[in-house]
């Protein structure tokens, strides 16, 4: 058995390997039958009409792993008047949950028999260590398979009616078509989190993946194309950074998209927010936060640096449900840096396809700019750098060294916003008041945590704490089964969960009058 085992794991290793070595090289379109260098239109694998491409670079190494097409807002037009056609003319709207939910099943099964492939891809163009890309595909693909299952209980209600003579009932219908822009940092599941539920509620749509990782989005949509998605229902546009403000636009302001969902920073969700109010547009936003992760004097500290470790470092820093500001009671204060820095210090650090590597690169230039920058902001005004604190030039250009930074005050660019690396901030406070006014000092409320032993306390915290989602005692809360959404300017809406499919449908009042 040990050798069967053992046999099975060189296998898969070599297989691996030689996966790895083609990204490595450029992602080869014979071999990997996955890699798309095409956009996805009406059923077709298309290029822009203007016939401009952008690179595609994997962060390990800056090396360019292929070329996608840079659309513009005539390719944006093709691909919602396909996903309008497919709606209505191809009476997609009219299709059972049935059979819905049986093509997001084919998709959910193809995305699982090639989860290597996709995580290979991921890595290659995220940086994210292969690991982490192999449990994004888990997540990701649950996104597919829980919808598939949501679709055939989108139930309406017939309602007691006033008069004796009616009948009143409410039946939900989907929206139509829905524009999704998805971000770079989960490249898979933040896609699959809304195509599944916009597909399940019976819309189609139009996708636009962040162009730092547009392959991701590409190889989902070759297996959607071979699970048999009818044409039209499931399009896909790449551009690059240059076109993105007028696609975004595009799509917000089209009559013939009917909503809009995104997640990415708050700043974009403003803007898209507003250019969806002149058509009332049904819209979803899941922008960044700010999370407090707090610890308690009465709390298990080995449990809560395990939560640090996991909500701090996956995806090295760059989620939105991160934790972004660590309060840490007086009392525990000093015990939980040093055992926190031991756990640090034994991170691995390099290229995300290595064997073991738990710290990958950050995504592009901009961002590791943004991290040294509020590093050294938080250095310059007092803060006290406790581990780490610079980039690691000696594995490539965008590898920053995890940190940790204590002694931080409001005035700090690190203790007020979004960092999206690998810095733990650390404030002490001294009661429980204390530290509930700072974590609530936001305009964000995306996730927050908190470590306490204390049942009384636990209650208090839940219900005052002001975040959309909560982890008590734990630092890893994502499952399709959750409703993933914030309040405050962290966004409308929630994702996942039973109430995802509520984005993409409106609910009908039918009054049946004079009935004998
Ligand atoms: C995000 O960072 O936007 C999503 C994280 C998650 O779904 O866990």
């Amino acid at each position: 058995m040990a050798t069967l085992l053992l046999g099975r794991f060189a296998l898969n290793r070599a297989v691996n390997l030689g996966l790895t070595r083609m990204i490595g090289n450029s992602l080869n379109r014979r071999t990997m039958h996955l890699h798309q260098n095409h956009a996805f239109i009406n059923g077709k694998w298309v290029g822009a009409r203007s016939g401009l491409t952008f690179d595609v670079t994997n962060p390990a190494n800056e090396q360019v792993l292929g070329t996608v097409p840079d659309m513009d807002i005539n390719d944006v037009n093709d691909a919602i008047d396909a996903a309008h056609n497919a709606f209505y003319d191809k009476k997609w709207h009219n299709s059972t949950a049935k059979d819905r939910a049986a093509l997001l099943k084919k998709w959910f099964q193809l995305l699982e028999k090639n989860r290597k492939e996709i995580a290979l891809i991921m890595t290659a163009e995220s940086g994210k260590p292969i690991a982490e890309s192999e449990g994004e595909i888990t997540y990701g693909n649950s996104f597919v398979e829980w919808f598939a299952e949501e679709a055939r209980r989108v139930y309406g209600e017939i309602v007691p009616t006033p008069q004796s003579n009616r009948q009143m009932m409410l039946v939900k219908q989907p929206i139509g078509v829905a524009g999704l822009i998805t971000p770079w940092n989960f490249p898979h599941a933040m896609i699959t989190r809304k195509a599944s539920a916009a597909i399940a509620a019976g819309c189609t749509v139009v996708i636009k993946p962040a162009e730092d990782t547009p392959l991701t989005a590409l190889a989902l949509t070759k297996l959607a194309e071979e699970a048999g998605f009818p044409k039209g229902v499931l399009n896909v546009v790449t551009s690059s950074r240059k076109n993105a403000a007028s696609v975004g636009k595009l799509l917000c302001q089209s009559e013939k998209v009917a909503a809009i969902s995104f997640t990415g920073s708050t700043e974009v969700g403003k803007l898209l927010y507003k250019q969806c109010a002149n058509g009332i547009k049904r819209i979803g936003l899941e922008l960044g936060g700010n999370a407090p992760f707090i610890v308690f004097k009465s709390a298990d500290l080995d449990k809560a640096v395990i939560g640090a470790m996991n909500s701090k470092f996956r995806n090295c820093g760059q989620t939105c449900i991160s934790a972004n500001r660590f309060l840490i009671q007086d009392e525990v204060h000093d015990e939980f840096i040093s055992r926190l820095t031991e756990k640090i210090k034994a991170l691995k650090i390099g290229d995300g396809s290595h064997d073991g590597v738990q710290i990958g690169p950050l995504i592009n230039h901009a961002q590791i700019n943004k991290v040294t920058q509020f590093v050294e902001d938080a250095k310059q005004k007092g803060a006290n750098v406790v581990l780490g604190g610079r980039q690691l030039s000696e594995h490539g250009a965008l590898y920053f060294e995890p940190t940790i930074v204590s002694h931080l005050r409001d005035d700090m660019k690190l203790y007020r916003e979004e960092i999206f690396g690998p810095v733990v901030s650390i404030i002490r406070f001294k009661t429980e008041e204390e530290a509930l006014q700072i974590a609530n000092a936001t305009q964000r409320g995306l996730a927050g945590y908190f470590y306490s032993n204390d049942l009384n306390q636990v209650f208090r915290i839940s219900k005052l704490l002001e975040t959309g989602m909560i982890g008590v005692n734990e630092g890893l809360i994502s499952a399709a089964e959750a409703a993933f959404g914030g309040i405050k300017e962290s966004g409308i809406g929630r994702e996942g969960s039973k109430y995802g499919i509520d984005e993409y449908v409106y609910i009908k009042y039918l009054c049946y009058g004079g009935l004998e």
